[in-house]
C-alpha cells in the first residue's frame, strides 16, 4: 500500500536479535531521534519508516521477509554500508558538523575517501529508490540527518510530485569547516540538501550556518526552518516512576547516601566533552576541598560507534580518568565518581531523579535532550550546568549556569555555584527549565514539520 507520510532515517525504530536456535526477535531501538520519531509516528496511521539493516540479524530478517508494520528495512551491501555509515557519515560528516577534527592530522581526502564517498552516494540512492517506491502521489517525505543528505535531491529527480523535508539533528558546520570538503563533494552535499522543500534544524544558529553554506548557490526554493525538539513531560515522568527505575533509584541512593549528586548521561561520544567534564570535577575537588566526601559524580556513558578506533580510545580515556580521580581523592567510604559504561536507561532515569546538578557540557551538539529531560524528572529540582555549544542553550540559557565547554576552570566554578544554589532558587529555575523543555514535544514537533511541508 502506498503511504502518504514517510520517514527515512539510518537507524530504525527497531532492530532484530538472532537467537542460537535461529529465531528472530524484534527490539525497540534507542537514541533521541528514534524515541522522538517513534512517539510521533504512532499517531500517523499509514506512515512508513524506511531504515537500514544495521546488523547481521537485521539483514537476516530482511532476507526472510520478516518485518513489522510501518517499517521497511533496506538490506544494503555490508561494505557499502560500512563505508557510508562509519567511513563517511560518522568519520567525515559528523566531524565536519561538530568541528571535531584534530587539524594537523585530519581530515585527509584521498583515494580511500573517494571509494567511501561513492558508497555514501550509493547508500543515499538506495534510500531514494525505496522512498520513490513506497510513496503515494504527493506524499510527505521526512528525511532525517546527515546520513541521508543526498536523499532529497535524488528523490526529487525520481518523484517530482512529492513534498520532501530534511531535518538535521546535529549542528550544521560553519562555512570554514564545510569548505574543507573537496569542492565537488561539498557541492553534491548542498545540492542534495537543497532538493528539499523544507530544511529543518533544532536552532537558529544551525539554520544560519546552513544558510551561510548555501550562499554560493542560494537556498533556491528550499525553506529553512527551526523546529526545536522538546520532550514529552508526561511520558517521561511515567517512565521515570516505573518499578525498574525505583529499584535502580534505591541502589543508587544506597551508594550516594546523603551526598549531593552531579549527574551526566551521554553516549561515549567525542562531541559530548566527557573528559573536560571530569577534569572540571577534579578541579572542583581541588579548589573546593570542602566538597570532598559530600558529593558524588554519577556519569552514565552508553558505548557508541565502537567500530571506530577513535571512539574506542575515547571510551577508554573516560574510564581511565574516572579511575584516576577515584584513586586521587577516594577514601574508604567515598568514591568520588561512579561511572557506568553501558546502555542502561533505567539507571539513567534513576540518576536524573536524584540529580542535584546536571552537567551537560558538549563542545557542539544539535540539541541535547538530556539537558531537557533532567529538569523534567528531577525529584527535588536540579541546577543545570549547560554548554553554550548545545542546541538547548538557545531555549534554556536564562535558567541554566552556562559555560564555555573548553573552559575547565569556568565549568568547575559553575559546578560549585550549582552545588551551592539555594533550594528555593533551584526549584524555581527547574520549573522554568521544565516548561521550556516541554514546549515542543515530539508529536507537536513532527506535526509542525508536516504542516510546514504541506504548505499550511
Ligand atoms: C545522533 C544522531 C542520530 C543518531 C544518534 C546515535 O543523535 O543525530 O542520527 O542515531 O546520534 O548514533 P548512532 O550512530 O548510534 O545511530
Amino acid at each position: 500500500m502506498a503511504s502518504s507520510v514517510l520517514v527515512a532515517a539510518n537507524r530504525g525504530p527497531l532492530s532484530y536479535a538472532l537467537a542460537a536456535d535461529g529465531a528472530l526477535t524484534a527490539r525497540r531501538g534507542g537514541g533521541g531521534l528514534v524515541s522522538g520519531l517513534s512517539a510521533a509516528l504512532a499517531k500517523q496511521p499509514d506512515a512508513v519508516w524506511i531504515c537500514a539493516a544495521l546488523s547481521e540479524a537485521d539483514r537476516e530478517a530482511v532476507r526472510r521477509g520478516v518485518s513489522e508494520p510501518g517499517v521497511r528495512m533496506l538490506d544494503i551491501d555490508e561494505t557499502v554500508y560500512d563505508d557510508a555509515y562509519n567511513g563517511i557519515a560518522n568519520s567525515v560528516l559528523w566531524f565536519t558538523h561538530h568541528h571535531l577534527y584534530d587539524i594537523p592530522t585530519a581530515p585527509v581526502f584521498d583515494a580511500e575517501f573517494r571509494r567511501r564517498w561513492d558508497s555514501y552516494v550509493a547508500y543515499n540512492h538506495a534510500f531514494a529508490r525505496a522512498l520513490a517506491e513506497e510513496a503515494a502521489e504527493g506524499a510527505a517525505v521526512l528525511v532525517q540527518d546527515y546520513h541521508l543528505a543526498l536523499v532529497p535531491g535524488a528523490l526529487r529527480e525520481l518523484r517530482p510530485d512529492l513534498r520532501i523535508s530534511h531535518f538535521t539533528h546535529t549542528p550544521w558546520a560553519s562555512p570554514d569547516f564545510l569548505d574543507m570538503l573537496p569542492g565537488d563533494v561539498r557541492r553534491q552535499l548542498m545540492r542534495g540538501m537543497l532538493g528539499a522543500d523544507v530544511a529543518g534544524f533544532h536552532t537558529r544558529a544551525w539554520a544560519d550556518g546552513f544558510l551561510a553554506c548555501a550562499q554560493p548557490q542560494g537556498p533556491g526554493s528550499t525553506e529553512v526552518a527551526v523546529f526545536p525538539l522538546g520532550v514529552d513531560g508526561d511520558d517521561l515522568r511515567e517512565l521515570a516512576h516505573r518499578p525498574e527505575v525505583e529499584d535502580r533509584l534505591a541502589e543508587l541512593r544506597a551508594e550516594v547516601g546523603d551526598r549531593k549528586a552531579i549527574v551526566r548521561v551521554d553516549r561515549t561520544e567525542l562531541s559530548k566533552n566527557i573528559v573536560r567534564g571530569l577534569l572540571a570535577y577534579r578541579e572542583l575537588l581541588t579548589v573546593h576541598p570542602e566538597w570532598r566526601g559530600r558529593v558524588v559524580h554519577l556519569a552514565s556513558a552508553y558505548p557508541s560507534r565502537q567500530d571506530l578506533a577513535v571512539y574506542r580510545a575515547y571510551t577508554e580515556a573516560v574510564a581511565e580518568l574516572a579511575e584516576r580521580i577515584n584513586a586521587e581523592f577516594g577514601t574508604q567510604d567515598w568514591q568520588p565518581v561512579l561511572v557506568s559504561v553501558k546502555d542502561d536507561f533505567a539507571r539513567s532515569l534513576a540518576a536524573y531523579r536524584m540529580a542535584d546538578v546536571a552537567l551537560v557540557n558538549p563542545v557542539r551538539d544539535g540539541m541535547n535532550l538530556v539537558a531537557k529531560e533532567i529538569p523534567v524528572v528531577s525529584d527535588g529540582g536540579c541546577a543545570l550546568v549547560l554548554s553554550t555549544g548545545a542546541g538547548a542553550y538557545g531555549e534554556l540559557r536564562e535558567d541554566a549556569l552556562t559555560v564555555n565547554p573548553f573552559d575547565v576552570t569556568e565549568t568547575a566554578r559553575a559546578l560549585h555555584t550549582a552545588l551551592s544554589m539555594p533550594v528555593a532558587e533551584r526549584a524555581e529555575r527547574t520549573g522554568r527549565l521544565a516548561a521550556a523543555a516541554t514546549a515542543l514535544p515530539p508529536s507537536a514537533w513532527f506535526e509542525a514539520q508536516l504542516t510546514a511541508l504541506r504548505g499550511g
